[in-house]
């Protein structure tokens, strides 16, 4: 079989991208390891940033959106015991964020893919991208027991961060750079109103605690816990009675969150990534194939997003004028964006989780920091600007 791009994993990254070729009419295949139902239960990301939205509209890909995901227009921040909206569009000129969830873009995304676009295999585990160099890149993977290959003009891994695609880039032109973090997030859905219209991020003494919110009716929330944290460890009682602990705030002593029954509860690790070049001959990467950041910030998905947006522009210029040059400056178009959001981040997760061997001149330092983004318009429109994104390309 051959194709024009061949995809490596039909997670948001490859399923954008597939959506966005197909409607400039190029061709493309699309190749994930999992089965459908794994891929449209997997419970990640929530916030689409102003960009993404925008994005997912001019591909025909917001119909559903539209209907049901939540336009937020701040978040709160809540540390000392005190609480402090931040506006976003009074700070960037009118710019907010969509809450919808991830397991709906993908859903959404997968329906029109199957509907009208190249073909989308599911259950297709790709071994190997092989030929990066040349002028003909193959695809080997296995489909239904039986070994394929996909000859393409382009590959692109959109793998995630486990894949295989990075493998194509020689070790020897390829440098990761990385971080890891002393705690992760317990992470909880839960069928319980959520009690605040927008997201509040917590810094307390018990530590760092975030809530979200997937509908009207379902609340998602996040805690700060140790690594290697057994989730059989918190019973949901513990969870509602910490996260109450970490929002509490003096003026409002009988504020309580909502609780309901928990169905979904897991330990997320968190690590911040880069690998360098985003591109190696006909192979490209994006997405977590190519880069990671810790959660805080809900950064993960959108820049997967802003790099397939940004290689679909490429591709189709390529297509319709015989241009290389938006190809050619790919990687380092998508790596100032990315090394903006890694930085933020950090800085968020930094600034709002409690590290078990910080000294109490840090936890100063945490408090001048959270005071100083919720007193300056400057220092807030940074924060602001981060949150709801900036430009694409
Ligand atoms: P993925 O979503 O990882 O998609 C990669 C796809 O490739 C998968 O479907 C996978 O099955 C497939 N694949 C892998 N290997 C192969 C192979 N060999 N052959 C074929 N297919 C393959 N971000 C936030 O902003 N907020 C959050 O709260 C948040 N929570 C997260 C929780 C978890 C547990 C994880 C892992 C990530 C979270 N993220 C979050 C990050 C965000 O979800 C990711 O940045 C986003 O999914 C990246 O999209 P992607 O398409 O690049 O990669
Ligand atoms: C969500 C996740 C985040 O990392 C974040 O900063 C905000 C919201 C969420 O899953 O809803």
């Amino acid at each position: 079989m051959h194709t024009t791009v061949g995809i490596v994993g039909g997670g948001p990254a490859g399923l954008l991208l597939a959506r966005l070729l197909r409607n400039a009419g190029i061709d493309s295949v699309t190749l994930e390891s999992r089965d459908r139902a794994y891929v449209e239960q997997r419970q990640r990301a929530g916030i689409l940033e102003q960009g993404t939205v925008d994005a997912l509209r001019a591909a025909g890909a917001a119909e559903r959106m539209d209907r049901e995901g939540m336009v937020h227009h701040g978040i709160e921040l809540r540390f000392d015991r005190g609480l402090h909206r931040v506006d976003f569009p009074a700070l960037t000129g009118g710019r907010s964020v969509m809450v919808y969830a991830q397991t709906e873009v993908v859903k959404d995304l997968i329906a029109l893919q199957l509907a009208d676009g190249g073909p989308l295999l599911f259950g297709a585990q790709v071994r190997s991208v092989e030929g990066a160099d040349g002028d003909r890149p193959v695809i080997r993977y296995v489909h239904e027991g039986r070994e394929q290959t996909l000859t393409c003009d382009y590959v692109v891994g959109c793998d995630g961060f486990h894949g295989v695609a990075r493998n194509a880039v020689p070790e020897s032109v390829r440098t990761t750079y990385e971080r890891t973090y002393p705690y992760s997030w317990l992470g909880i859905l839960a069928e319980a109103p959520p009690v605040y219209d927008e997201l509040i991020y917590a810094h307390s003494t018990r530590g760092f605690a975030l809530a979200s919110m997937r509908s009207p009716a379902v609340s998602r929330l996040y805690l700060q816990v140790p690594n290697h944290t057994d989730p059989a460890d918190w019973p949901d009682e513990r969870i509602w009675d910490e996260l109450d602990a970490r929002f509490a705030v003096d003026a409002d002593p009988g504020w309580k969150l909502e609780r309901g029954p928990v169905s979904a509860k897991a330990v997320l690790p968190m690590r911040s990534s880069v690998t360098e070049p985003m591109r190696y001959g006909r192979v490209f990467l994006a997405g977590d194939a190519a880069h990671i950041v810790p959660p805080t910030g809900a950064k993960g998905l959108n820049l997967a997003a802003s790099d397939v947006i940004v290689l679909a522009r490429a591709l189709i210029h390529e297509h319709n004028t015989g241009s290389a040059e938006l190809l050619d400056a790919y990687s380092d178009t998508c790596l100032r964006r990315v090394w903006r959001a890694e930085h933020f981040s950090y800085f968020m997760t930094t600034t709002l989780h409690t590290d078990p061997a910080q000294s109490p001149f840090d936890t100063r330092l945490q408090l001048s920091q959270l005071t100083r983004l919720t007193s300056s318009a400057h220092a807030a429109a940074e924060l602001a600007e981060n949150y709801t994104g900036l430009p694409i390309g």
